[in-house]
C-alpha cells in the first residue's frame, strides 16, 4: 500500500531515478540542501512552493502536478490526525463545496488567455484586411494626425489606426458596440484582481444548481445549450446587481467579456438571425476576460453615421457601411437585449425584440444616405471600403449600392483612386461569390 502511495517524496524520488540522478547532483544544481532534499524523498519533510518551484524546472516536470500532490499530501496530514474517517471525508467534501463556490475568495487565481478584440465573429468585420487597408491609407496620405471609422463594427480597423494617429474616433449605432469599445479603449482605472476573482467565481458555478432565468427561458437550447443559457442569465443579473459597485470600465468589461466568452458556444454560424436547428452538444462554457487596448486619443460614440457627420472634424474618415438589406441590429439583437438588460418582448422563431437602430443604409435610401455622408465629412480624405457582393444569388446580399454609383459619388467630392484585393468573407453557405474582391476608394477631398 504504502509503496503505491501517491506522495510528493515518492514521485520525487522516481523522476529523479527515472533520470539517473544522485541525490547530491539534484541538490547541488538545485541549490536545495542534500539532508533537506533527502528528507523530502523520504516522507519526512514536505517541500515548500519554492522548492517545488525548482525541481520542475530542473526535471522538466509539470509544476502544476507537482503542486497538486504536494497539496493533497498536506491535505491528508490534516484530516489523517481525526481518528473518525466520516468527519475526515465529510470536512473534505465541505472544503470541496468551499473551493468550487467560494473560489472567488482566492486573491491571486488568474485567468489565462485573455480575448483579443479581433477575436469575435462578426459579419463584414475587416479585422483580415487591416493590414492591407492601413498600408494603402500610409501609402497615399499624407500629415494624418486624426483617424475616425463611422461604422466600427469591431473596431478592428480603429485599433490599428490607434498604432499610427494620436486620435481615433469610434462609431457605430448599436449598444453592445458602444459597451465594447468603452472596455477595451477607454482609459479609466479598474481593477483586474476585482474582475478575475468575479469571473473565477461565475466560472466555478454550477448550472444545474441555477433557476431558469429570463435568458434560458427565451433562449435555452435554441441560442446555446440550456444550462449554459441558464448560466449567461444568471451572470448578466448579477452583474447589473453589482453595479452600483463597479466602475464604468469594469461594467463594460465584464458585460463585454460576457459577450465574447458567448460568441465562442453560440449555436449559430456567427450572427443571431437565426440559430442551428440540430440538437446542442453540451460544452464547457467559461467567461474570459478580454484583453484591453487602452488608448489615450479615442473619442467614442453611438450615433446615426450621417448625424456623426455633422458633429465631428478629422483628417481621415474610414466609412465601410453595410451595403444590402440585412440590418446588423437584427443580426446581433441577441447581444443588444444582453447589454440592454430590459428584457423585451421577443419575437418570431429568432426570438428577436421589436426593430431598433435600423439602419437607412440596409434600404432603398442607402445611395442618398452614402451621398449625404461624404459631402458632409469634415475631413481630408475619405477611405471607403466595398466588396463585390452585389452580383450574389441571394436577394438580402444584393448590395444596395453598386460599385460604379460609389465611384460617381466619391468623384463628386474629390479625386478618387481604387485599390482591390482578392478576399474570402463570412457568409453562411447560401451564397455563391465566385471571385469576391475587396475595393478601397481612397478620395482627397476637394478643399
Ligand atoms: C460592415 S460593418 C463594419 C465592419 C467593421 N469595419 C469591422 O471591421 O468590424 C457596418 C457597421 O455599421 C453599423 N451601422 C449600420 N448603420 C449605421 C448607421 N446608420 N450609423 C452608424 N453605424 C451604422 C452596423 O452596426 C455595423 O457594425
Amino acid at each position: 500500500m504504502i509503496e503505491t502511495f501517491i506522495t510528493i517524496g515518492n514521485v520525487l524520488k522516481k523522476i529523479r531515478e527515472s533520470r539517473n540522478l544522485m541525490l547530491q547532483d539534484v541538490a547541488t544544481q538545485t541549490d536545495i540542501n542534500f539532508t533537506l532534499l533527502s528528507r523530502i524523498e523520504t516522507g519526512k519533510r514536505l517541500p515548500t512552493k519554492e522548492q517545488i518551484e525548482r525541481l520542475s524546472v530542473f526535471y522538466n516536470y509539470n509544476k502544476k502536478e507537482l503542486l497538486k500532490i504536494l497539496i493533497s499530501d498536506k491535505i491528508f496530514d490534516e484530516v489523517k490526525r481525526y481518528t473518525a474517517i466520516d468527519i475526515s471525508l465529510e470536512a473534505l467534501q465541505l472544503a470541496e463545496e468551499k473551493i468550487k463556490y467560494q473560489a472567488y475568495l482566492f486573491p491571486r487565481y488568474e485567468i489565462e488567455d485573455n480575448i483579443n478584440l479581433e477575436s469575435r465573429r462578426y459579419i463584414g468585420n475587416k479585422a483580415k484586411l487591416t493590414d492591407w487597408i492601413m498600408q494603402v491609407i500610409d501609402k497615399e496620405t499624407t500629415d494624418v494626425k486624426s483617424f475616425v471609422d463611422v461604422f466600427s463594427g469591431t473596431a478592428s480597423v480603429a485599433k490599428k489606426a490607434m498604432k499610427k494617429y494620436k486620435k481615433v474616433i469610434i462609431n457605430d449605432i448599436l449598444y453592445s458596440n458602444y459597451i465594447i469599445y468603452q472596455a477595451f479603449f477607454k482609459l479609466e482605472n479598474w481593477n483586474k484582481n476585482k474582475l478575475t476573482k468575479l469571473l473565477h467565481y461565475y466560472n466555478s458555478i454550477n448550472a444545474n444548481k441555477l433557476q431558469d432565468n429570463y435568458f434560458s427561458e427565451n433562449f435555452g437550447n435554441k441560442f446555446f445549450e440550456y444550462n449554459i443559457a441558464k448560466k449567461i442569465g444568471f451572470i448578466r443579473e448579477d452583474i447589473e446587481k453589482l453595479k452600483k459597485d463597479l466602475k464604468n470600465k469594469e461594467y463594460n468589461i465584464l458585460l463585454s467579456s460576457l459577450i465574447y466568452s458567448m460568441d465562442k458556444v453560440a449555436n449559430t454560424v456567427g450572427h443571431f438571425d437565426a440559430y442551428i436547428k440540430k440538437p446542442i452538444r453540451k460544452t464547457n462554457f467559461q467567461v474570459k476576460l478580454i484583453k484591453t487596448e487602452d488608448f489615450k486619443g479615442v473619442e467614442i460614440y453611438r450615433k446615426d453615421a450621417n448625424e456623426l457627420a455633422r458633429k465631428i472634424t478629422a483628417d481621415i474618415a474610414y466609412i465601410d457601411p453595410p451595403y444590402n438589406s440585412r440590418q446588423y441590429s437584427r443580426f446581433y439583437h441577441l447581444y443588444e437585449t444582453l447589454v440592454k438588460w430590459d428584457k423585451p418582448k421577443l419575437y418570431g422563431v429568432a426570438l428577436k425584440p421589436k426593430p431598433e437602430n435600423m439602419s437607412k443604409y440596409c434600404t432603398v435610401k442607402a445611395k442618398e444616405m452614402f451621398r449625404d455622408l461624404v459631402q458632409n465629412l469634415n475631413v481630408k480624405y475619405l477611405v471607403v471600403s466595398y466588396n463585390n457582393t452585389y452580383k450574389s444569388k441571394s436577394k438580402s446580399s444584393e448590395n444596395k449600392i453598386k460599385l460604379e454609383e460609389i465611384n460617381q459619388i466619391l468623384n463628386e467630392v474629390g479625386n478618387t483612386k481604387v485599390f482591390e484585393q482578392p478576399h474570402r468573407f463570412f457568409n453562411t453557405g447560401k451564397t455563391d461569390f465566385v471571385n469576391h474582391k475587396e475595393f478601397l476608394f481612397l478620395t482627397k477631398k476637394y478643399e
